[in-house]
């Protein structure tokens, strides 16, 4: 495949960027000065786990609501604590899909008020594309470099070459690890969202008392499943509950056992991805994770040694980066704006954009969760 890497970036720019595709109303400020790492001026994140917890998962139309009302307030404190205003940005970055469609279209709605009152350009960001490129946002790695985007509603191994050409390489075949952290938390009465909680217990537990599937593993290919792992953990949890053995000791076991499963199905399948990287677009000297169970910090070691033994740089961004923020939409904006975009004229909700529209959908894939 013949490529011309996209890595010039020579304007200085400071964009304002909106995120509201799922739970998190999020507004940042990030500014770019050509050869310096960009500056995340602010990044304000409002969740909403109180106004979904006791549904143990997220209410499209409360999420909705939730983000008309807050987005004012996010985008308000944002200017605030970057010191700045809406007459001093270049431009609105606003998150246009894959997500709930409620809550897309109310950051759409408010978003082009913001454009309209300010005079400022608008331009419609793909979430994915969002998480994908923070890793050049906090460590300015240059395109093309693999990545594994890891969150609520996706698991893809990318090839990222430039700011809005993505190659897959492969991706789950039924659920994604977010939701399997998710589904499975909820099956042993943990907080929502289950990520954090799962990795708080798994780090009191024992890893080798309960051995659940790797699925897919020694297969070719770097396509993953998570599916079974979740259903091996419910029945795990059936089995204890009936024994009147579900206490704490055992769900830090069970925590501790699957955070590993799914550490192990990672790792195994970035190895080869990286080999596909390389066998399609060449060697890698970065690898990129991101998406909010990037921010687990097992997962990241256990690529990270991945990685060490092939001398290819790890990147993982601060946790915080790798949650649903405002910061990569506006930089996926500066990424555009640095290679020709004006403004969008037109922004619509895309509740499904695939990041990568040429390769065929992966069977199974994207059928549930509030992302998919
Ligand atoms: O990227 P994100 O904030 O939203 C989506 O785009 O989906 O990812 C949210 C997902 C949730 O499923 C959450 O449980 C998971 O990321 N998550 C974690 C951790 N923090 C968040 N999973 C494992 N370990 C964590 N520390
Ligand atoms: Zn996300």
């Amino acid at each position: 495949m013949s490529l011309r890497p996209i890595n010039h970036m020579c304007r200085p720019l400071t964009v304002l960027g909106l995120e509201s595709s799922c739970d998190d109303t999020a507004a940042a400020v990030v500014e770019y000065i050509p050869g310096e790492i960009a500056q995340v001026r602010s990044s304000v994140v409002l969740g909403q786990q109180g106004l979904h917890v006791s549904h143990g998962g997220v209410v499209p139309e409360i999420a909705a609501r939730a983000h008309a009302v807050r987005l004012d307030q996010a985008t308000e404190r944002a200017l605030t604590e970057a010191g700045t205003s809406l007459q001093e940005i270049d431009a609105v970055a606003v998150t246009a899909g894959p997500g709930l469609i409620g809550g897309l279209l109310a950051g759409i709605a408010f978003a082009q008020g913001v454009s309209v009152g300010s005079g400022k350009p608008l331009l419609g960001i793909n979430h994915l594309a969002g998480h994908a490129l923070t890793a050049r946002m906090t460590d300015l790695i240059e395109f093309p470099f693999p990545a594994l985007l890891v969150s609520g509603g996706h698991c893809q191994f990318l090839a990222v070459l430039g700011p809005d050409r993505f190659l897959r390489l492969g991706g789950t075949i039924d659920d994604a690890p977010g939701e399997a952290f998710d589904k499975s938390a909820r099956l042993m009465k943990l907080s929502f969202p289950g990520g954090p909680a799962v990795e708080e217990m798994a780090g009191m537990g024992d890893p080798d008392r309960f051995r659940f599937p790797r699925p897919l593993s020694g297969r070719q290919g770097c396509n993953l499943s998570f599916s079974g792992l979740k259903t091996a953990v419910g029945r795990s949890c059936e089995n204890l509950r009936r024994d009147g053995a579900l206490e704490s000791r055992s769900i830090a076991d069970l925590c501790a056992g699957f955070q590993r499963a799914v550490s192990d199905i990672l790792a195994e399948k970035t190895a080869t991805a990286l080999e596909e990287f390389s066998d399609r677009i060449g060697r890698a000297r970065d690898f990129a994770i991101c998406g909010g169970v990037a921010a687990n910090r097992e997962i990241r070691s256990s690529l990270k040694a991945v990685c060490s033994e092939r001398s290819i740089r790890f990147i993982a961004p601060d946790p915080a980066l790798c949650t649903d923020n405002g910061a990569m939409i506006a930089w996926a904006g500066i990424e555009r704006i640095h290679v020709g975009a004006k403004g969008d004229s037109d922004v619509r909700a895309r509740p499904r954009w695939p990041l990568d529209s040429v390769s065929a959908p992966i069977l199974g894939h994207g059928k549930r969760g509030p992302k998919s």
